[in-house]
């Protein structure tokens, strides 16, 4: 199983931001995550499309942009106009999600389904035909730096088990929030592939090291 380590520019300097995002490619990272807040579906605001374009110029690997916010479907083609690879959007959102996932993917995009902590595996099960991806949030979207929410890990091994049953054994499926090189582990035993890492990778002395320590944690405890 291909193991895929995110940094997401949420935990940068927020003054340096072009560099961040370079350091992150030189580290070794698979790609680099943004997180799109607007203060309503998430209490807080963070970045817009003009951040995402900035990304593009700086770096060649893929942009995973996680777009928390109420009205996605507004804002598909903002966001991949603006160099996006995937657009992850909430089920918990307020729009017609599998509309939104199709616009996604005609547009050219990677579309990405995302799941707050309470919400169960099987609202995301009608919509797994529609989608390349799958973020399971382990924290409350929001803000970085936050402890992971350990019982979110059973869910994310419902969603491995529905992948296989429906053929597709080799579905992505992200954690973000709270991730770094012990609870790594944890979600990798549970069936999570990609790993979005924003203060453990941010706040490393050396992150390229991080990012390997973390790859190799992952690859060695996937559903061992
Ligand atoms: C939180 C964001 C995360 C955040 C993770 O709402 O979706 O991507 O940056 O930060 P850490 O890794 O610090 O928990
Ligand atoms: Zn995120």
């Amino acid at each position: 199983m291909k193991i895929e380590i995110l940094p997401s520019l949420l935990a940068a300097d927020v003054g340096n931001l072009e560099s961040a995002a370079r350091r992150a490619e030189a580290a070794g990272a698979d790609a680099l995550h943004l997180d799109i807040m607007d203060g309503r579906f998430v209490p807080n605001i963070s970045f817009g499309p003009d951040v995402v374009r900035m990304a593009r110029r700086c770096v060649k690997i893929p942009l995973s942009v996680h777009l928390m916010l109420e009205r996605p479907d507004e804002y598909v083609p903002t966001f991949l106009d603006a160099g996006a690879d995937s657009l992850l959007i909430h089920i918990e959102a307020e729009c017609d999600v599998p509309n939104t996932l199709e616009h996604i993917c005609e547009l050219g995009g990677y579309a990405g389904i995302t799941l707050n902590p309470e919400t169960p595996a099987e609202m995301i099960f009608p919509v797994l035909d529609f989608v390349d991806e799958v973020l399971c949030m382990t924290v409350h979207p929001g803000y970085g730096g936050q402890e992971m929410i350990m019982s979110v890990l059973p869910k994310i091994r419902a969603v491995r088990e529905r992948a296989r049953l429906i053929k597709r054994p080799d579905l992505k499926i992200l954690v973000d929030g709270g991730v770094d090189s012990d609870t790594v582990v944890h979600c990798a035993g549970h069936g999570a592939n990609a790993f979005v890492a924003g203060s453990a990778l941010y706040g490393a002395t050396d992150m390229a090291q991080e990012i390997r320590l973390m790859r190799q944690k992952a690859m060695e405890s996937f559903l061992g």
